[in-house]
């Protein structure tokens, strides 16, 4: 997505460690207009599929995936990190790592949200290690329910995430992807 790159490039800043700070216009500050055609170019891509709802994780997932869940008229599904005391007993769950803040996660959904044969997509800010990905693919595989694709908004080609889920055989749908980063460079794969 050329205006999606060309952001990158003008704002994105590189942090050691392969990190990419967009907080002007997606970790942050929210650029809205850039997220309703994000949502659309998702909308293309999965319609076909006729997925029953959009599943993200919170928090930064949720622009993207919501804009796209608009343009899909489905419903968007957000992910816990945390449990509160108004969290649904009955949930489906697994533990993440996250590799990027050096800390496990218990991610959740409740199973009034995600029904056996339901067709669902999910749509993320980063595919960076992949570890997130992989425990939405274990989420669904526990409620009996399909995973059309996953579309993300940047991918960074350079780690391993991508492979993870190639080699389960996901239909992965990025926006940008990243295939070599450092301080002096930043090359998108066309
Ligand atoms: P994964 O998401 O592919 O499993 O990889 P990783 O464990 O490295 O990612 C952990 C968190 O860090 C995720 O956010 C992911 O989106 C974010 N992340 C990974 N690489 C980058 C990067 O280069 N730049 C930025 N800005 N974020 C990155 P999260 O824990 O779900 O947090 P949030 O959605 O609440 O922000």
């Amino acid at each position: 997505m050329t205006e999606l790159i060309e952001k990158i490039k003008r704002e994105g800043q590189r942090l050691p460690g392969g990190i990419l700070k967009v907080d002007s216009f997606l970790n942050h500050q929210v650029d809205m207009g850039l997220m309703k055609r994000i949502g659309e170019s998702f909308a293309e891509f999965f319609s076909p599929m006729k997925p029953d709802k959009v599943l993200t994780i919170e928090s930064s997932g949720i622009a993207p995936a919501g804009m796209t869940a608009l343009c899909l008229k489905v419903p968007l599904v957000v992910m816990k990190k945390q449990n509160s005391a108004i969290s649904d007993a009955e949930r489906f769950g697994v533990n993440v790592r996250s590799f990027t803040k050096g800390l496990d996660y218990e991610l959740t959904i409740s199973k009034k949200y995600l029904a056996k044969d339901e067709r669902v997509v999910f749509v993320d800010d980063f595919l960076a290690m992949g570890e997130a990905a992989l425990g939405v693919h274990d989420i669904v595989t526990q409620a009996e329910a399909e995973l059309l694709g996953i579309g993300i908004v940047i991918e960074k080609s350079f780690q391993p995430g991508r492979g993870k889920l190639d080699a389960l055989n996901i239909p992965v749908y990025s926006l940008a992807r990243i295939s070599h980063m450092s301080e002096t460079a930043l090359e998108f794969i066309e």
